[in-house]
């Protein structure tokens, strides 16, 4: 048979809920006694800073393990990009166009080359890049041998771009038929150039497009090598004083004096062909004197 539940009022309900809130027959607040509260909150209590003390031990050991001086994921980059200057872009073209009769025009390139060149001055690298670096081999540094805790960086002295240094020339040639670009490559943190082998890479121009329009041309330094001392380099924190490496190019143009010229950086490690990024190994422009 099945028995009948029991009909409580609502006053009944009311006096079990208090009775269950403060049991005074067996001294129980809440169906436990005070002293079983106080353990339950000690218990929990410790488990929050034990699991607080984990959680701050798991970041510092990662934070320990990070180095700051270089980057712990390098997933992207690791052929390095190349850049033109003076960097006047026409519709995504690179597009040097220049009018050598024209003040206006010529200085404008020449006060972009004297702008990128700044940190190259002679006087400030002899001040803060005093290292004598061997030409010819890579300039390994396994400790933080330079002041501050940093490493040295060899110093680039705009005297060694020669005629296109702006030194000889202020105007780099852009009120005559021969103008100078600067060609740049990228840094690339712990990138070997010719990976290890001990060839120095070098910028190699040649003409896609208007061969008749274009004499011929020079690089300094000579031969347009990126000499194997600026290599590697070892981030921002560990060389605050790196410069990079430059070739600049003089061009003879004649004839139409326009021309579509692709500068690429020649090492065996060095990536050109990337359809999707244009300027990795290489830069492409078009070269324009207007008289
Ligand atoms: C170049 O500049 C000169 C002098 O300002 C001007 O006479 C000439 O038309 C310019 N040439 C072009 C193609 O704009
Ligand atoms: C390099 O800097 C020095 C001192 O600031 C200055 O006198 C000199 O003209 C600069 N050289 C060039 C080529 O700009
Ligand atoms: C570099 O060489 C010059 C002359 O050979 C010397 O006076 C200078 O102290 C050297 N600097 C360093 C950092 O070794
Ligand atoms: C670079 O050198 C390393 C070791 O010397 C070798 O394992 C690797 O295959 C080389 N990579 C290229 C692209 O030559
Ligand atoms: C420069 O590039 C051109 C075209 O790719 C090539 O024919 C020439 O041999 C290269 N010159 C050097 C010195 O690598
Ligand atoms: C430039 O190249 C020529 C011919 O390849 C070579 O004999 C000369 O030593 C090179 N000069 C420099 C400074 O690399």
């Amino acid at each position: 048979m099945a028995t009948l539940k029991e009909k409580r009022t609502c006053g009944q309900r009311c006096r079990d809920f208090g009775h269950f809130v403060w049991n005074s027959d067996e001294g129980t607040f809440m169906g436990r006694t005070p002293e079983k509260w106080v353990y339950i909150s000690l218990y929990y209590v410790a488990f929050y800073v034990v699991m607080t003390a984990l959680f701050s031990l798991a970041i510092y050991v990662l934070m320990y393990t990070l180095s700051p001086y270089e980057p712990d994921y390098q997933d992207r980059l690791q052929s390095p990009g190349v850049m033109v200057w003076p960097d006047t872009y026409n519709d995504e073209v690179l597009e040097i166009t220049y009018n050598m009769s024209d003040k206006h025009s010529w200085m404008k390139m020449s006060k972009c080359l004297h702008k990128f060149l700044k940190p190259y001055n002679d006087t400030i690298q002899a001040q803060c890049n005093h290292y004598n670096c061997t030409v010819g081999k890579y300039f390994f540094q396994h400790q933080y041998d330079a002041p501050k805790h940093t490493k040295w960086a060899c110093p680039f002295y705009q005297s060694m771009l020669g005629k296109c240094s702006g030194i000889v020339d202020p105007t780099f040639g852009y009120t005559t038929n021969q103008p100078c670009v600067i060609i740049k490559m990228n840094r690339i943190i712990n990138f070997l150039p010719n990976n290890g082998t001990g060839m120095a890479p070098y910028v190699n121009c040649t003409v896609l497009k208007g061969h008749e329009n274009v004499r011929g041309h020079v690089y300094y330094p000579l031969n347009g090598t990126l000499d194997l001392s600026y290599f590697p380099y070892y981030g921002k924190l560990a060389q605050p004083t790196y410069v990079n490496p430059l070739v600049a190019v003089k061009f003879d143009l004649v004839n139409k004096r326009r021309a579509t010229i692709q500068c690429r950086v020649m090492a065996n490690n060095i990536a050109y062909e990337n359809f999707y990024d244009h300027y990795e190994g290489k830069v492409t422009f078009d070269l324009n004197a207007l008289s």
